[in-house]
């Protein structure tokens, strides 16, 4: 059987995707360094597919290491080929994430993000696997809007988005002089929740600088309050719109987009993956109160230098060419949040019992 390979898989949203793969029943190979995650997510999976009959853990492979490790890229491919699991396709996720941490130290976020995404594609050249979806983000845009289209202007405003759009440019390039290749540049929104079972959910390894962590956070007893920045912004509330999709949506997106790619003939897309609509930063918090039914204290602070009044995807092209769109609101993503951040306060650190049992093969 010919398997994919998943850059990133042990991470928030390529556990999620890994987990949607596996139950259509695909193949997978994750290379993870683990720099910002745990090989836990992967057990959770497996553990996942047996609670409902499934046995998951035939049709996933591990390796622990770098993208950049340009030597053992090849190995995987060449391994994998041997084993009768030819991998025919990437879903790279493995990157650094943080907008902040990417202003404080751009040269780590360039180095990772960037290498690792030459080394990946230099070796999937080499073996003639030129099928690839990419995680690229909203933050490749310049401006504030509602509605933000995928032929917008982009100029992102800091490291981080500067490294995704750099991808972007490399991937237009590579499908430039080779036009067999099949690219999907999905720019995602802002996902949150985690899956319904509660068993795979974001781990926090670092201070979480994004909202949804911090209201769980709160609402844990972690914090105190969640700070608000600026009350003031031209919108109905005065708090920041931002455009929330469920991982469990967006993890489809790439199953979506993979078969979108696969079909007819070879071609690049860029797409937009949000639900297309806003939410205030206190709507958000609102929701997570009524639907947990819990209280979560905030102050208003300062603005914070960069950010943008309203970023709000249009998803019509995602919606008209992918057999996909998104299904859970923003009930179901603080419901099925809270249910992983509450029952896993300390994220995948103490749960290692329950899948004691559980090994992940390993493919080299
Ligand atoms: N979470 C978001 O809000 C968001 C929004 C837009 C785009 N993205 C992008 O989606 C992708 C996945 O994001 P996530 O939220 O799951 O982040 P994550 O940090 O949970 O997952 C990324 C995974 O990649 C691994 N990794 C990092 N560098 C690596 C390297 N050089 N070699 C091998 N593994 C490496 C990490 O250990 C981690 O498991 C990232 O590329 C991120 O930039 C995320």
């Amino acid at each position: 059987m010919e398997s994919i390979l998943v850059t990133g898989g042990a991470g928030y949203i390529g556990s999620h995707t890994c987990l949607d793969f596996l139950e259509k029943g695909y193949c997978l190979i994750v290379i993870d360094s683990n720099i910002n995650s745990s090989t836990q997510s992967l057990k959770q999976i497996i553990k996942i597919g047996n609670l409902v009959g499934q046995d998951f853990k035939e049709r996933i492979f591990f390796v622990r290491g770098d993208i950049r490790n340009e030597k053992l890229l090849n190995d995987i491919f060449i391994k994998a080929e041997k084993t009768n699991k030819k991998v025919y396709s990437v879903i790279h996720f493995a990157g650094l994430k943080s907008i902040s941490d990417s202003v404080q130290d751009p040269l780590s976020y360039w180095d990772n993000n960037l290498i690792g995404a030459i080394n990946l594609l230099k070796t999937m050249k080499k073996h003639d696997c030129k099928n690839i979806v990419f995680s690229s983000s909203a933050s490749v845009y310049q401006n504030a809007k509602i509605s933000i289209t995928e032929k917008m202007e982009k100029s992102p405003s800091n490291p981080y988005g500067q490294t995704k759009l750099t991808i972007e440019n490399l991937l237009i390039d590579i499908f430039e002089s080779d036009s067999n290749w099949r690219i999907a540049n999905l720019r995602y929104f802002n996902p949150i929740g985690a899956h319904e079972s509660g068993l795979i959910g974001e781990d926090l390894l670092n201070e979480p600088t994004n909202i949804f962590p911090i209201i769980c956070q709160v609402a844990n007893g972690f914090r105190q309050k969640i700070d608000i920045f600026g009350n003031d912004w031209p919108t109905k509330d005065g708090t920041c719109i931002r455009d929330y999709i469920h991982v469990m949506d967006l993890a489809k997106a790439h199953v979506a987009s993979l078969d979108y790619l696969m079909k007819g003939s070879p071609k690049l897309i860029n797409l937009n993956i949000g639900t297309g609509k806003g939410i205030s930063v206190l709507s958000l918090i609102k929701e997570f109160e009524i639907i947990n039914k819990c209280k979560i204290d905030y102050k208003f602070v300062n603005r914070r230098v960069g950010d943008l009044p309203q970023v709000v995807a249009n998803n019509s092209l995602s919606l008209s060419l992918l057999n996909w769109k998104p299904v859970k609101d923003i009930s179901d993503m603080c419901a099925d949040g809270w249910k992983w951040a509450k029952n896993n306060p300390n994220g995948y650190k103490k749960i290692n019992s329950s899948t004691e049992n559980i090994s992940i093969k390993n493919l080299l």
